[in-house]
C-alpha cells in the first residue's frame, strides 16, 4: 500500500479507489460538512485564480490582481509553448543518443544508465527517483542451430553429417563501432524456453493462425517437427504459441528481405553500411512472451513484483518450446533444404506468396517437411533469474492535486545500440524534460502534475511499466488524465500515431503548430505532411497497462519508415548510432521535431485549463467500431467469401484476417440460419441505440467545454471574483467528466481468457499481438461462432455505454 511506495510517489496524493459515481462525491463535497465546503471553496479559488488570465502575459496593469498569497502564473500558455518549441536541440538529442547507445542496456543489466538518467533529469530541474521491481527474466547462455543429413555407408551403417552450422551472430562492420563491442548482446529470444530438439523442418509462412490452418488442411505433419517462420505482421511470441499448441518441437524465426520494401539487394541496393538495404546477417532479437494474454512479469499477473510477493506458474504466459531468431543468411541453407519437399507456397493461396524475397537466392519456398534424413538441431540454453529492474520516475507537481499526465519511454534495448528502439525516444524524452526544466526556471508551474518515466524491461514484455501501473493502480485510476508514450521516436520520416479517440484532437492541434523538417514546401507543418491516420491502440509498447488495465486514454507516437526509406534493422546490432547518423536521421532533425511534438502534447494535456479531449470523437469512433463488428459478421455469414480468396489487403487488414481463428467460412455460412445468429444481429442494434444517447451527451459536453473556453478568454475584472469562482468550479466539473470517460469502458472480470485486460473496447488482437482489436469480446465470439457469448458481450458493452452517457 502507500507506505510501501517509494518516497517520491508517496508524496504525491494517493487516493483510495474511486467510487462508482463521481457525481455523488462532488455532491457530497458541496452539501455535507462545513469543512468540506471550505475545502471545495479553496480548490475552486485555487483553480479559478490559476486558470483565469490575469493579464501577466500582456503586461497590462489594470487586471494584475491575484488572490492574496496565491502565486501568479508567470508564464502564459503561449509563452510556455514558445519555450517548448525553442528549446529542443538536435545537437543535444544526438549527444543523448550517443550516450545511451555506447554500451549494452538489456533489462536489469545497466543500473548506471538509470542513475545517469535520473541525474540528468535532476540537472534539468525535475525531481526524480529510481523505482525498482524484482522481476523474472532470462539471459542467454548458449545456442546452436545446425542442419544435419544422414550419410549412408556401406554395410548399411549411417552417420549424421553436419551440412550447415548456423553462425547465429551478426557481422562486425568496420564502419560501425557498435557491432564490434566486446560485450555486445548475443542473438536470443526474451522468455524463450531452454531445450535441445532435433527434427525435420516445416516452413510455416508468417506463422499466423490461418497459416497453420492451411497446413493442417493440406495434411502437412506439424507434430514432432521444427517450424521455420518468417518474421512480420504479428507478435513473434504468438507464432511460437501456436506452433507449441500444435505439438511442434521448436521454432526458428528469420527476417525475409521480401518484407523490406523497395530497398533490397535484389532490387540492386547495397546493404548496410554501404547502402539502405538490410545487412544479410542482421538478426531480430525480441520477446516470445504471449503478449496478448499477459504482459508484464509472467510470475505476477495483476500485481506488482515487489520483493517477497507470491509467484505464479508461467506456462500460460511464456513458451515451453525453444526458439531462436536468425538472419536470412543463416536461413538460406535451411529453406533450400526444403526445396522439392511437400507442397510449395504457391500451391496454397496468395497469402503464402506475399513478399517472398529469396527466390533469387535459389529458395523455392516449399513447405516440407524435410525427409527424416534431413533434420535440424536447435539447442537453446537460457538462464532464468529474479532480478531487479529500474524505472526512472520524475515529477513536476501541478496546482491541481488529482489531475495527472504521465509521459514515458523505455530505456532498455536488445542490443548495445538501440539508436532507434528505444533510445531515439529516450533522447527525445530528455529533450522534452530539459525544455520543461527551462520553463520551470522561468517561473512556470503546470496546472496538472506531470510524471515522466524511463521504463526498464519493456522489451521482455512491457515489464517495467506494467509492474509500475499495477503498483500505483488506485492512484492512477483516480488521478490520471492521459498517458503519452513514445518508443521508437525516429526510424524514418513518416508520422505514425496510435491513440485513444479522446486524444485525436490533441494530435491534430499539436502537429499543426510544429514545422516539419521537410521544407520542400516552405513553412509546411508536421500536420501538412502527415496522412492524418491515427491507428487504434493495440500493444507492443508501454501504453498497454495504462490503456487496457487502467482505462487511461493513451497515445503513442513516432516517425516511422516508408517502404522507400532505408530499411530499419529492428532489434539487430545495426540499429546503432552509426545507422541513425548516416541513414535514419542525419542531423537528428526528426529527433528535435519529435521532442517538440511530445513537449507540446504534454503541455496541452497538463496546462490547458480545460482538458483538450473531444468526447464526441470517442462516440463516433465507437459507432465505427460497431459497424466493423457488423461488417465482420456479414462477411463471415456470406457463403461467397473465403479466407483464401478475399482480395489482397494492406498489411493491417491482411494480418487481421490471417489471425482470425475461424475454422472455415463454409461452416459459418451454414449456421447463418441459426436463430441465435439472428438474435445476436438484432442485439447489436441496442449498441447503436446506446451510442445515439452517448453521442448526444458527448456532443453537449464538448459544446459546454467550448463555451467555458470562450468565457475564459474574456476579460473578467478582479472584483467579479464570485463569477471567476463559479467558472473555476464549472471547469473542474467538465474536466472530471473528461478524466473519467475512458474508465467507463472497464469490465472488472476482463476479457475471455485474459482477465488482466479489462477494457471492453480496445485490446491487442488475441493472435496479432501488436495490432489493436476493437470490441475484442464481440470479435472473438464471432470467430468462435459462439453466439451466446457474443450476446453476453453486447450486454456488457451496452451497460458500459449507458453508464458512460449517464456520467456525462
Ligand atoms: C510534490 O508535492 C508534495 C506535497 O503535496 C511534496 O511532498 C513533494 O515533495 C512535491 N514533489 C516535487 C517533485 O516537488
Ligand atoms: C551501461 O551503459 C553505458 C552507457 O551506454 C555504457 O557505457 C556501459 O558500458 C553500460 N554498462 C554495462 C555494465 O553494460
Ligand atoms: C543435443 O542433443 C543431441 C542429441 O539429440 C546431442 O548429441 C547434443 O550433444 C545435445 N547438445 C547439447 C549442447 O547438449
Ligand atoms: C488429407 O487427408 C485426408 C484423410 O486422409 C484426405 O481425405 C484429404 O484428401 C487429404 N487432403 C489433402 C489436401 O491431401
Ligand atoms: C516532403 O514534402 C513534400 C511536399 O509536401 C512531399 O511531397 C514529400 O513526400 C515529403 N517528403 C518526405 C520524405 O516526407
Ligand atoms: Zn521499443
Amino acid at each position: 500500500m502507500s507506505s510501501e511506495r517509494t518516497p517520491l510517489i508517496a508524496k504525491v496524493r494517493v487516493a483510495e479507489p474511486r467510487p462508482r459515481y463521481p457525481h455523488a462525491v462532488l455532491r457530497r463535497f458541496c452539501t455535507v460538512a462545513l469543512a468540506s465546503i471550505l475545502i471545495w471553496f479553496f480548490i475552486g479559488v485555487a483553480i479559478s485564480m490559476t486558470l483565469l488570465p490575469d493579464g501577466s502575459s500582456h503586461h497590462h496593469h489594470d487586471d494584475k490582481w491575484t488572490w492574496p498569497g496565491h502565486p501568479k502564473r508567470k508564464l502564459s500558455y503561449e509563452q510556455l509553448q514558445r519555450v517548448l518549441l525553442d528549446n529542443p536541440s538536435s545537437r543535444r538529442a544526438e549527444e543523448w543518443s550517443r550516450y545511451y547507445t555506447a554500451g549494452p542496456h538489456l533489462a536489469g543489466k545497466n543500473y548506471s544508465q538509470a542513475v545517469w538518467t535520473k541525474n540528468k533529469w535532476e540537472e534539468f530541474g525535475i525531481k526524480s527517483d529510481i523505482v525498482s521491481y524484482d522481476v523474472y527474466l532470462n539471459y542467454p547462455v548458449d545456442h546452436r542451430l545446425a542442419l544435419l543429413e544422414k550419410e549412408k555407408h556401406a554395410h548399411g551403417a549411417s552417420t549424421w553429417k553436419v551440412s550447415y552450422e548456423a553462425s547465429l551472430t551478426e557481422d562486425v562492420l568496420d564502419e560501425d563501432p557498435s557491432t564490434s563491442l566486446p560485450n555486445r548482446v548475443p542473438t536470443f529470444h526474451g522468455y524463450s524456453a531452454s531445450g535441445n530438439v532435433t527434427g525435420p523442418v516445416v516452413y510455416v509462412n508468417y506463422a499466423t493462425y490461418q497459416d497453420f490452418e492451411d497446413l493442417i488442411r493440406a495434411n502437412v505433419t506439424l507434430k514432432g517437427k521444427i517450424a521455420i517462420a518468417r518474421y512480420g505482421g504479428i507478435f513473434r511470441g504468438l507464432k511460437v504459441k501456436r506452433a507449441q499448441e500444435l505439438g511442434m518441437l521448436g521454432v526458428i524465426l528469420y527476417s525475409d528481405p521480401g518484407d523490406d520494401g523497395k530497398n533490397t539487394e535484389e532490387n540492386g541496393e547495397k546493404s548496410y553500411p554501404d547502402g539502405p538495404a538490410r545487412h544479410p546477417s542482421s538478426v531480430q532479437r525480441g520477446s516470445v512472451q504471449f503478449l496478448s494474454v499477459s504482459p508484464g512479469d509472467p510470475t505476477t499477473p495483476g500485481y506488482a513484483s515487489k520483493p517477497g510477493v507470491p509467484r505464479q506458474p508461467v506456462d500460460t504466459a511464456i513458451p515451453s518450446i525453444p526458439s531462436v531468431p536468425i538472419s536470412y543468411l543463416d536461413a538460406l541453407p535451411i529453406l533450400k533444404a526444403l526445396n522439392g519437399h511437400g507442397p510449395k507456397a504457391d500451391d496454397f493461396n496468395k497469402y503464402w506468396t506475399r513478399n517472398t524475397g529469396l527466390q533469387y537466392k535459389g529458395v523455392h519456398y516449399n513447405v516440407g517437411p524435410t525427409p527424416d534424413d534431413v533434420v535440424v538441431n536447435l539447442y537453446n540454453e537460457q538462464d532464468y533469474v529474479y532480478t531487479p529492474l529500474w524505472n526512472v520516475i520524475g515529477v513536476i507537481n501541478g496546482t491541481i492535486p488529482d489531475e495527472v499526465v504521465v509521459v514515458g519511454n523505455h530505456r532498455d534495448a536488445w542490443i548495445a545500440g538501440g539508436a532507434g528502439d528505444p533510445n531515439s525516444g529516450s533522447a527525445v524524452l530528455n529533450e522534452a524534460i530539459r525544455s520543461f526544466g527551462e520553463a520551470i526556471r522561468q517561473g512556470w508551474k503546470p496546472l496538472r502534475t506531470i510524471v515522466f518515466a524511463s521504463w526498464d524491461g519493456e522489451e521482455y514484455g512491457l515489464v517495467g511499466s506494467t509492474e509500475w501501473v499495477e503498483d500505483y493502480m488506485p492512484w492512477l485510476k483516480d488521478a490520471t488524465v492521459a498517458y503519452v508514450n513514445t518508443d521508437v521516436s525516429v526510424r524514418g520520416t513518416y508520422l505514425s500515431p496510435n491513440a485513444a479517440p479522446l486524444l485525436d484532437n490533441v494530435i491534430h492541434a499539436v502537429t499543426a503548430a510544429i514545422q516539419s523538417p521537410n521544407q520542400t514546401v516552405p513553412g509546411q507543418t508536421v500536420h501538412d505532411v502527415w496522412d492524418k491516420r491515427i491507428r487504434t491502440m493495440g500493444s507492443g509498447s508501454d501504453f498497454t497497462a495504462f490503456q487496457d488495465f487502467a482505462g487511461i486514454p493513451c497515445l503513442d507516437i513516432g516517425f516511422t519508415a516508408r517502404s522507400d526509406e532505408p530499411v530499419y534493422q529492428y532489434h539487430s546490432n545495426y540499429d546503432s548510432f552509426h545507422w541513425m547518423e548516416k541513414f535514419g536521421d542525419p542531423g537528428f532533425v526528426y529527433h528535435r521535431t519529435m521532442a517538440q511534438v511530445i513537449s507540446l502534447i504534454t503541455a496541452q494535456l497538463a496546462d490547458l485549463p480545460i482538458i483538450p479531449f473531444r468526447a464526441a470523437d470517442y462516440a463516433h469512433a465507437l459507432d465505427r467500431y460497431v459497424k466493423q463488428v457488423e461488417d465482420k459478421l456479414d462477411e463471415a455469414l456470406s457463403p461467397s467469401t473465403e479466407l483464401t480468396t478475399a482480395p489482397l489487403l494492406n498489411d493491417e487488414a491482411y494480418f487481421e484476417l490471417r489471425s482470425s481463428t475461424r475454422k472455415s467460412f463454409a461452416s459459418l455460412a451454414s449456421s447463418s440460419s441459426d436463430s441465435s445468429v439472428e438474435s445476436f444481429k438484432i442485439s447489436l442494434k441496442r449498441l447503436h441505440e446506446a451510442l445515439r444517447k452517448l453521442t448526444a451527451r458527448a456532443t453537449e459536453l464538448d459544446k459546454h467545454a467550448d463555451e467555458l473556453k470562450q468565457k475564459l478568454e474574456q476579460h473578467v475584472p478582479w472584483w467579479k471574483w464570485p463569477a471567476k469562482l463559479k467558472l473555476g468550479s464549472k471547469i473542474r466539473e467538465v474536466n472530471t467528466k473528461y478524466k473519467y470517460l475512458e474508465r467507463s469502458f472497464l469490465f472488472e472480470e476482463g476479457l475471455d481468457g485474459r482477465p488482466v485486460f479489462k477494457h471492453v473496447v480496445f485490446a491487442p488482437g488475441l493472435w496479432t499481438g501488436y495490432a489493436g482489436a476493437v470490441f475484442p469480446g464481440l470479435m472473438e465470439s464471432i470467430d468462435a461462432q459462439d453466439w451466446t457469448n457474443a450476446e453476453r458481450w453486447v450486454d456488457i458493452i451496452e451497460s458500459r455505454l449507458k453508464n458512460a452517457a449517464h456520467r456525462l
